[in-house]
């Protein structure tokens, strides 16, 4: 059984989620008028994707494969332009298709070659991880590292489609689901309490088992959420900003360990310290506070962060992208499911940081 998810506006796409798809929703997503395909795919991906590339050739595709180093270091220039290289060899069209397959290291940076291989060629994205499935390969946000900073150079650029079989999660780590677990527990408190109700009423072990009913409702209830928020405000003009509930202070822990920090694992700290925060303006009840912490802690993720100072993680949260006139701007709930951007004073963060034991 699966779910298809429409996005819509002004480049609509399509999300199917579902188990033991097959390879039939990628075929269907291709141009009628293609005839050859690149799969860009993680190193331990290789037999799947050359499985792909064999049932495309036996339709009659010119299909190639290529792999890319693992995670971060997949997302660099010169990594890029060895696709280039590779799309130029085979001479691939503008009704051609890249297949980006793996976590959010790949379909970020295949979906940049495809955004830039004769300024835009056919994007389908199969993501292999549940933070893949629910965040980075919904929503068109496609890019590279460069030497200064993270995911500072790419494009919105939506992939035609988008095929999430939650098969392909059978042999991802516990922590990979709990890290991945962190997005769909944030589309709860920002637009879903159905979500937040699932991850309270099951079993742990079930919800994290990739062929349990109830992780396969969680992940297309947040690819929904998400689906929804980029359907209204692709390039992140103002609503997408609630995506970002929790990665304010997220994006500084990660940065502030080298990215050694799961990003999952960073947002269920940094969700926790934004309901405090909303908590502390009047804007959210001590249980629901203590909601946040236990569903997150219920999936095995961190809820306190001990690592860093405030004063080192506030210089980094200057940075952070949603900064206006050098005042910081934390997405906040009103209420479960009722979040918006607002303006904090660097004052109101001393009482929410060392409530989750960060030190001054
Ligand atoms: N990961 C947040 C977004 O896609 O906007």
């Amino acid at each position: 059984m699966s779910t298809t998810i429409e996005v819509t506006g002004v480049q609509p796409s399509t999300i199917t989620v579902g188990r033991d798809l097959g390879f039939d929703p990628i075929v269907a997503a291709l141009d009628s008028a293609a005839t050859k395909v690149l799969i860009v795919h993680a190193r331990p991906l290789a037999s799947r994707a050359q499985a792909l590339a064999e049932h495309l050739r036996s339709l009659g595709y010119e299909a190639a494969t290529a792999d890319h180093p693992d995670a971060e270091a997949g997302k660099a220039i010169d990594v890029v332009a060895g696709l280039w290289d590779t799309c130029g060899r085979l001479q691939l069209g503008r009704k051609d298709a890249i297949i980006a397959m793996g976590g959010g290291a790949t379909t970020d940076m295949a979906g940049f070659v495809a955004a830039t291989w004769l300024r835009g060629v056919s994007l389908i994205n199969v993501p292999t991880t549940l933070l893949g499935m629910v965040d980075a390969a919904v929503g068109g946000k496609t890019g590279i590292n460069t030497s200064v900073g993270k995911n500072l150079v790419g494009s919105f650029y939506p992939a035609c489609a988008v095929v999430a079989d939650m098969s392909l999660l059978s042999s991802l780590p516990r922590e990979d689901l709990a890290a991945g677990a962190a997005e769909v527990i944030k589309c709860g408190f920002i637009a879903d309490p159905v979500i937040l109700r699932i991850v309270e009423e099951t079993d742990p072990d079930v919800l994290l088992d990739p062929s349990s009913e109830q992780l396969a409702e969680i992940t297309t209830r947040a690819v929904a959420v998400k689906a929804r928020v980029v359907s209204a405000d692709l390039t992140e003009g103002g609503l997408r900003e609630i995506l970002n509930y929790g990665h304010t202070l997220a994006h500084a822990i990660e940065r502030a360990n080298d990215y050694t920090w799961r990003h999952g694992d960073a947002v269920a700290v940094g969700c926790c310290f934004a309901a405090r925060l909303a908590h502390a303006r009047g804007q959210l009840s001590s249980e629901d506070v203590a909601r946040h912490d236990e569903l997150f802690s219920r999936v095995g993720l961190p809820t306190r962060y001990e690592g860093h100072t405030l004063a080192e993680l506030t210089h980094i949260m200057a940075s952070d992208k949603k900064v206006r006139r050098g005042v910081l701007r934390f997405v906040l709930l009103d209420g479960i499911a009722n979040p918006r951007t607002e303006a904090v004073e660097p004052g109101e963060l001393a009482a929410p940081a060392e409530a989750i034991g960060i030190r001054p």
